[in-house]
């Protein structure tokens, strides 16, 4: 058992740090910081240039706002692959796009299929779904490090299993899970699968074809560079889950239901038009950049990040610790000390910004055997630097310099 420091021991040991420090942001896989520079000019000319509703007027600047919504999602629909960009529908975030589309698909006496990976937003919604409507949730345990074997998933298939959900990639370990397999499975045997790209749209390559993913939940202020309150899901032709929300749509407005088609019959309310703004410069930027060098990159400073930790005494590292099999992002804690001070020390001592403790996937901690004290995140960007990540390395080597007395 490593020796743990007692809660304030590491603050007491750098009380008299300078604050003149460098900010370098490692939370990325929290929400991804700095945006493009078009993100931010895109959303500030929507506020103060456009300004007018979409979908509700036939006025120039309304015409304006229904662009920039056609562009977003149009941008979208490129980058997964999406033949029909209406089948893309707005949300505020991955979390109400899980939400609309397990509520809307499964109901009592319906059996699910999911990982020990999963956030809150798939486990806390089929949890509830238990216990207030009887549906069977089974969560197919994955490895120490993450990883998932496709064919647990296949085996847990029952008669009445009416949804596979699985993430792209863990929020905890960074673990890429074998969506392709899965899909392949899911299509072979009937069931809808439902991806949660929460951690992956923007930096791996998605392909809804490909990958035969019948839903896609994503965010837009992640790997997609887009301001926070966006986010979508693309629902594919012939599944037609139940609304979560009903309201004008600004078309059909006599009907007393929402309309049949889509987007509309999801996006009952007026719509973050400059927030789409933002997102659609975001996924513009990504497709001019292409995700294979962005996902080169990522997997550079993947490589680097990882080899910069392994090189600090007493850090242990979780999940599959192989850039080729992970995204940006890695779990670890240093041995004898609270990850909260780690972080804390990071911040205060050396402008480092990560996260630290349960990511809101308690699932995942349990199965990579760190649910009792978390674990420290640091997650990359596109526009971290090999540099940042030295920096990081050697504040962490000093904290434990300090902590295991060599001064
Ligand atoms: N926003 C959550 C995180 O930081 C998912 O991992």
């Amino acid at each position: 058992m490593s020796r743990r420091a007692p809660c304030g021991l590491v603050r007491g040991l750098f009380a008299e740090v300078s604050e003149k420090v460098p900010q370098i942001y490692l939370d990325n896989a929290a929400t991804s910081f700095p945006k493009p520079e078009a993100v931010y000019q895109a959303i500030e000319h929507c506020l103060r240039r456009v300004g007018a509703s979409a979908g509700r007027g036939g006025y120039r600047l309304a015409l304006k706002a229904d662009e920039i919504v056609y562009r977003a999602r149009s941008a979208l629909a490129r980058l997964f692959n999406v033949k029909d960009a209406s089948r893309i529908v707005f949300t505020a975030n991955a979390t109400e796009s899980l939400n609309l589309a397990i509520k809307g698909l499964v109901g009592p006496g319906d059996h699910v299929v999911t990982s020990s990976m999963e956030h809150n937003a798939v486990w806390r919604c089929l949890k509830t779904l238990e216990r207030d409507q009887g549906v069977e949730p089974t969560i197919v345990p994955c490895a120490a490090d993450g990883t998932l074997a496709p064919e647990a998933v296949e085996g847990a298939l029952r008669p009445n299993t009416r949804l596979i959900v699985l993430t792209h990639a863990s929020n905890v370990t960074g673990t890429i899970m074998p969506v392709a397999e899965v899909g392949e499975i899911a299509r072979r045997h009937g069931i809808p699968f439902l991806v949660d790209a929460a951690q992956t749209a923007g930096v791996l390559p998605i392909d809804v074809e490909r990958d035969r993913i019948d839903l896609l939940a994503f965010t837009g202020h992640k790997g997609l560079l887009g301001p926070f309150g966006t986010g979508g899901l693309y629902i594919r032709e012939g599944f037609e889950p139940r609304p979560l929300k009903e309201g004008g749509t600004g078309s059909e407005s006599r009907l007393p239901y929402q309309p049949q088609t889509l987007p509309e019959r999801y996006e009952a309310g007026t719509l973050n038009v400059c927030g789409l703004a933002g997102l659609a410069a975001g996924v513009e930027f990504i497709l001019n950049e292409g995700v294979e060098k962005i996902r080169a990159k990522e997997k550079s400073l993947t490589r680097h990040a990882l080899e910069a930790l392994a090189d600090v005494e007493g850090a242990e590292i979780y999940g599959p610790k192989d850039a080729e099999r992970q995204v940006g992002l890695i779990s670890f804690n240093l041995a004898g000390v609270d990850g909260v001070e780690v972080a804390y020390v990071l911040d205060e001592v050396y402008g480092i910004m990560v996260r630290v403790g349960l990511h809101c996937a308690p699932l995942a901690h349990q199965t990579i055997g760190t649910l009792d004290r978390g674990t420290v995140r640091v997650s990359l960007g596109y526009f971290n630097t090999f540099a940042d990540l030295d920096y990081l390395g050697e504040a962490l080597q000093s904290i434990n310099r300090q902590i295991r007395g060599g001064g």
